[in-house]
């Protein structure tokens, strides 16, 4: 939900800022921006560039050789208030063009202030929620200095935001706020930036400090300084990115997504290994000092939005045939909306990948308030819930640039089942024998996953003979249920094309009145407690004349004389198959969407980080 960026250098930035960007544009690209302080000029005035559309077009309308400064802020936006257009790009500036403002969020007081504003004679350029903020700043340099104007904006603000800004007045001078919306500093050397996330500065530096809620910095090339909203001074020391900046790259793959696709056998296998020790058992490390508490939950409850929320789907079945626990997986938007019953016997466990979802966010604080034990399950080191959870237990999938989600959901679901067995463990549910009997089972699947990746080409066949189908059903059972939902989500989100995911079970309680012989079912019938009965459930549309695509275990000659098309994946346990099954589901939706010529990793409407209500 928009990026940010901004860099203060002894070097030119314009080029480092337009860099940043690209890297932060899966966050919006509506429209973007970007202004720095020239060198040169006898005064001082702001240089900027916005337009409508992606940062490439920003990058047609700058030649880098006259775009100049060494500080700058830039912007890639996905609306919220203002239709995208070039007038609602950022940066937004004061009335006298001396304060300029980037800003990810959402002021919801901004119409009150606006109102203000208007009455105290400020014109306004945009139809934004940020530019008041511009205004405001205005108003209070009169009387106080950069920071404490800062300080005192940030104050009257409410809802969410990320703020870059810069003021003519201290030319050498980048500023940063943060309240509930996320932004770091990358300490360079000469150099220090703000971001949104830490991709947009990783090839200038490693060196990465998580801002806090309610924390205003002050940076210039050589000294970075953090203050409280309220003035008080902050101290924080770098953490060294581990993350390889090849990482963030699409190194030779024509997609984020088919990079991304491809990469889930090691990043599996990295997030699987880090939680078997060397005795081939479970460990946690993060959850040691909660070992006690843990072992007193009676309940617990998941949230997630999206994706995640269908990896958390996956856990239950996991969690309550291991632990004998009660699971509840509660969508996180819907979640504090619903009265939810927690209490400090609750375990909730918050999944996102990107740890800056604004409703698990939410849903988070309300856990903590109710003083239930709370667990992030999180992609990114260092984001809002992760340090917000009493504890966290990270996945190790790497950075996940494309907006649909592909290997941060088979990492959490390897993380989820490696955390059913350890708390089954612990709670005294299952033997060491079946702990290392389902431990040596899981260490199988990123093997297993390079041999369904071999599919890749066969599933592109299918995704041309199917592409102009205008609605596809999903259906599976039990385990590989939540994936019915996430094969869907994946076709809709990138190919534009209407799909349902349903338990196969519930189709002839409504949905088998759309099979006809142009309507295409993709089931995934892996070998299972529930085979026979997805079976059947394929046999019903099949009398009914319906298109079946079926996702199979390897050897499977029966279902040959059912399905139109087949996708064998190995086999495994029916607990660890949804690893396994989803992968077809990913790169149909990714074969179909590239033959309807659609953009793949940014897919209209969306954005990835989803930092809004
Ligand atoms: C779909 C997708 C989204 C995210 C959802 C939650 O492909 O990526 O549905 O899963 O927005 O995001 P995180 O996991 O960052 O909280």
């Amino acid at each position: 939900m928009c990026g940010i960026i901004g860099c203060v250098s002894k070097r030119n930035v314009s080029e480092i800022i337009i860099n940043g960007l690209k890297r932060l544009e899966y966050r919006g690209y509506d429209s973007a921006g970007l202004a720095v302080i020239p060198d040169s000029g006898h005064k001082k005035s702001f240089h900027f560039k916005k337009t409508a559309g992606k940062i490439s077009a920003l990058e047609t309308l700058i030649n880098h050789a006259d775009f100049t400064g060494t500080i700058g802020i830039g912007h890639t936006r996905w609306a919220t208030h203002g239709i995208p257009a070039e007038k609602n790009a950022h940066p937004h500036f004061s009335c006298d063009k001396e304060v300029v403002v980037v800003h990810n969020g959402i002021i919801e007081n901004y119409e009150e202030l606006k109102e203000g504003l208007l009455k105290r004679g400020h014109k306004f350029s945009s139809d934004t929620d940020t530019e008041v903020v511009a205004h405001l700043l205005e108003e209070y340099i009169r009387k106080y200095s950069p920071l404490g104007s800062l300080q005192r904006v940030t104050r009257i603000l409410t809802g969410s935001f990320a703020l870059g800004v810069i003021f003519l007045k201290e030319p050498q001078t980048l500023y940063g706020a943060r309240c509930n919306s996320p932004l770091i500093i990358g300490a360079g050397d000469g150099e220090n930036f703000i971001a949104s996330d830490v991709p947009a500065v990783l090839p200038y530096t490693r060196k990465i400090i998580y801002i806090d809620e309610g924390q205003v910095v002050r940076l210039t090339a050589d000294k970075i300084n953090i203050f409280g909203f309220d003035g008080h001074p902050h101290r924080a020391l770098p953490t060294e990115i581990k993350w390889d900046i090849k990482d963030a790259e699409k190194g030779g793959y024509p997609h984020f997504m088919l990079k991304e696709i491809f990469e889930q056998p090691s990043a599996v296998e990295s997030s699987i290994s880090y939680y078997i020790n060397s005795k081939g058992c479970g460990e946690f490390k993060s959850l040691a000092n909660l070992k006690e508490r843990i072992k007193k939950i009676n309940r617990i409850v998941i949230t997630a939005c999206g994706t995640a929320w269908h990896a958390g789907l996956v856990g239950k079945y996991a969690l309550e045939e291991l632990c004998r626990v009660p699971v509840e997986v509660s969508i996180a938007s819907e979640f504090r909306y619903g009265n939810p019953v927690l209490d400090n016997h609750t375990l909730f466990v918050a999944i996102s990948q990107s740890g800056e979802t604004a409703d698990t966010l939410a849903a988070l604080r309300e856990a903590k308030c109710a003083k239930a034990l709370t667990i992030a399950l999180c992609n990114v080191v260092g984001s809002s819930i992760t340090r917000e959870a009493d504890s966290t237990v990270y996945t190790y999938a790497g950075p996940e640039i494309s907006v649909a989600s592909t290997k941060a959901y088979t990492c959490q679901i390897s993380v989820l089942l490696l955390f059913a067995v350890y708390l089954a463990r612990l709670l005294g549910n299952l033997s060491s024998k079946k702990e290392k009997q389902l431990l040596k089972e899981i260490k199988t699947i990123p093997g297993k996953l390079k041999t369904v990746l071999k599919s890749s080409d066969e599933i592109r066949s299918f995704a041309h003979k199917y592409k102009n189908a205008p609605n596809f059903m999903y259906i599976a059972r039990r385990y590989n249920f939540p994936n019915a939902y996430e094969g869907a989500l994946k076709l809709k989100e990138i190919s534009y094309t209407h799909a349902e995911g349903y338990g196969a079970g519930e189709m002839k309680h409504g949905p088998l009145a759309l099979v006809d012989n142009t309507f295409p079912t993709v089931t995934i019938a892996v070998k299972s407690l529930v085979y026979e009965k997805m079976l059947s459930n394929i046999q019903e549309i099949k009398a009914r004349r319906g298109i079946i695509i079926a996702v199979a275990t390897e050897g499977d000659e029966y279902i040959k004389h059912m399905a139109d098309d087949i996708i064998y994946v190995p086999e495994t346990q029916e607990m660890f198959s949804p690893l396994l099954t989803v992968l077809p589901l990913q790169l149909l939706a990714y074969h179909t969407a590239v033959a309807k010529g659609r953009n793949v990793d940014q897919p209209r409407n969306l954005a990835k980080s989803v930092t809004v209500e």
